[in-house]
């Protein structure tokens, strides 16, 4: 890899930033297509954080991802919105142009795009999701977007939920329920999609976020968690012969929406997601 005084950078904001798997992928990105371009990690402290947006125009730093803690901040710092980056109030793609920020949220439609991989379609289906964290609004949102009949949001805490549903509200069919078995079984006798959207199921020892006994046969099961590939909710759904997808399509999607907002060039897909699953998985 030749350097220049021409060489783009571009990079990833985050705190912690050190496990971002952001990096390898878009460097090889970069490198598949012979773009002049570097990608690097900037651990940003959460109270520094407007000083980074600053130091983006200062530098003429190209673009950049952003992740966890900034994704809200940010959104306020940038000159611009997207449609579905202003609705969420978050933001984890910034583009600099000419010291213009413009913010993205390509989880939105990241998501999406790793359903349609798997030939799901969301519209007109009863859709019940797990969790109300960050990645829930984006996933919650994009279920409405493309169209769900409805959306039921399912979270442990449950004046957490509410907020999250009066926001998706605006948007399409929600209702929200605490995290009981009782009122899980309910909802699942008709629903057809599954999404999982909490950190339950990344460790081997996490108690099941449910009975999973109670997943209908044959529906969907989506889990966002990409490691491990094959959470227990996944293993259950597969058993009860449903279709399974993890997060490591969402990942790679919202990367190459990235890579494609930067550079107006089509992301080397499969070059990516090659990646990802070397880091991931070996
Ligand atoms: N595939 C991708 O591209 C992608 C992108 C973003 C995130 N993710 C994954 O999504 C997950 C959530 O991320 P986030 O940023 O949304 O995190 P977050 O904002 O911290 O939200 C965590 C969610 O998990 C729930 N939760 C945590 N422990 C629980 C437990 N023991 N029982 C029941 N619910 C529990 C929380 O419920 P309470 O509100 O009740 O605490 C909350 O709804 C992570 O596993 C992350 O790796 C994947």
């Amino acid at each position: 890899m030749k350097l220049s005084g021409k060489t783009e950078v571009y990079g990833v904001i985050g705190y912690p930033v050190k496990h971002s798997l952001s990096p390898p992928m878009q460097t090889k990105a970069f490198q598949s297509l012979g773009i002049d371009a570097v990608y690097v990690p900037f651990e940003v402290k959460p109270e520094r954080i407007k000083e980074a947006a600053e130091g983006l125009r200062a530098l003429n730093i190209k673009g950049v991802n952003v992740t966890v803690p900034h994704k809200e901040k940010i959104a306020e710092l940038v000159d611009y919105l997207s449609e579905d980056a202003e609705f969420l109030g978050a933001v984890n793609v910034v583009k600099n142009v000419d010291g213009e920020l413009h913010g993205y949220n390509t989880d939105v439609d990241g998501f999406l795009q790793s359903l349609l991989d798997e030939g799901v379609e969301i519209e007109g289906k009863r859709v019940t999701m797990f969790g109300a964290g960050g990645a829930a609004r984006a996933v919650g949102y994009a279920v409405l977007k493309a169209g769900a009949k409805f959306l039921n949001i399912v979270n442990r805490n449950f004046s957490r939920g509410k907020e999250v549903g009066e926001l998706l509200g605006k948007r399409g069919n929600v209702l929200v329920f605490p995290l009981k078995d009782g009122t899980v079984s309910t909802l699942l006798k008709d629903t057809d999609i599954i999404i999982n959207t909490t950190s339950v199921g990344m460790k081997p020892d996490d108690p099941p976020l449910f009975d999973y006994s109670l997943i209908p046969e044959g529906i969907t099961v989506v889990d966002i968690i990409y490691n491990p590939p094959e959470t227990p909710l996944l293993e259950a759904a597969k058993k009860k012969g449903c279709k399974t997808i993890n997060g490591l399509g969402m990942l790679l999607w919202q990367g190459a929406f990235a890579f494609e907002i930067w550079t107006g060039r089509r992301a080397p897909v499969d070059v990516m997601r090659k990646v990802l699953e070397e880091e991931l998985y070996g």
